[in-house]
């Protein structure tokens, strides 16, 4: 019922309230002589885990177990410790602790915690906190994605989502008038990054002669990185960003910006543009905000996922 989605929202901003003084600590210490510490090797250079990613996950995970005792969860980092964690069709909490933590290393500010909860594998609630810039954004199914400061009352006090369009069409005549987000993503093996950079290179193209056959999609206005997909979802969600497109996310990246962008009047879809059913999105464990199709040669474009609005 809407109360019981109320209620589940209330919980999310208290789960984001308890982590963001810990992920605040955390990039604030970064200077300090423990800085080594404050990374957890993996395997790959480029992806990044630190001991704040554990002990935020772990705070917000107990913290579930404790309150929401029939609900399910799904984290980055209880993932990585090699636990099974199926999606059914149980109330489940999605959370990243720390998306962008490559940012939150490094000390740039886009960094937030992710927390989506799904009922029936279709993501209900969202709520996205970023403690560095103070923007808490919240959205429940049916009733509106917003943006508010964390102590204040989303729905009174906050900005109702999407702050404003920077065009006056409603809908994007051409990618060529668009701001895109995209990422590298972690894995930089040359298979997994040229074609991706061939996109991005597709998109930046001024000369028609420069861009794959087929794929002419103009040169948008600029291609942004910012370092995390809920701040890149969330710069959707504002009309501040014309579309993200990224392969490679993750579900915790994800499913509280999915439905924070739809209560905003934007569009997730696949790589071919597809609207995607929810369960096909949260079981594929890798999957994307808007993905491209991939071409003969093995190149990729964001040209048949302009989707990001309606
Ligand atoms: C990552 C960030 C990054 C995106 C990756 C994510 P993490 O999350 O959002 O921008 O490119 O797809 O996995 O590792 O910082 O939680």
């Amino acid at each position: 019922t809407t109360a019981e989605l109320e209620s589940y929202l209330e919980f999310g901003i208290h789960l984001a309230k308890l982590a963001g003084p810990v992920i605040l600590e955390g990039f604030n210490s970064r200077f300090s002589p423990e800085r080594a510490a404050l990374l957890v090797k993996k395997g790959n250079t480029a992806d990044l885990v630190t001991e704040w990613d554990q002990k935020v996950e772990k705070m917000v995970r107990s913290e579930i177990a404790e309150k929401m005792k029939t609900h399910s969860f799904i984290g980055e980092e209880t993932v990585a410790g090699g636990e099974e964690c199926g999606l059914t069709d149980a109330p489940t909490w999605i959370v990243d602790p720390i998306d962008g933590t490559t940012n939150f290393v490094h000390g740039f500010p886009f960094v937030a915690i992710s927390i989506g909860l799904t009922i029936g594998q279709e993501p209900v609630v969202g709520v996205i906190y970023n403690p560095i810039l103070n923007q808490l954004f919240t959205a429940v199914k049916g009733k509106g994605a917003y943006l508010s400061k964390i102590d204040e009352n989303p729905r009174e006090q906050g900005r109702r989502l999407p702050l404003s369009y920077p065009h006056a069409a409603p809908q994007l005549p051409s990618l060529s008038m668009a701001l895109i987000a995209s990422e590298y993503g972690s894995d930089r093996l040359n298979h997994v990054i040229d074609p991706k950079v061939k996109s991005i290179r597709n998109l930046s193209a001024r000369e028609p002669s420069n861009l794959a056959p087929g794929r002419a999609v103009g040169h948008a206005h600029g291609i942004r990185c910012l370092g995390s997909a809920a701040m890149n979802m969330m710069a959707v969600a504002q009309g501040q960003i014309d579309l993200y497109w990224e392969v490679g996310c993750w579900e915790w990246d994800v499913c509280a910006g999915i439905i924070i962008v739809r209560e905003a009047g934007g569009d997730v879809v696949d790589g071919c543009g597809r609207e995607v059913t929810d369960g096909q999105l949260l079981t594929g464990r890798r999957f994307l905000t808007v993905r491209a199709c991939s071409g003969e040669d093995g190149s990729t474009s964001p040209e048949a996922s302009l989707a990001a609005r309606k």
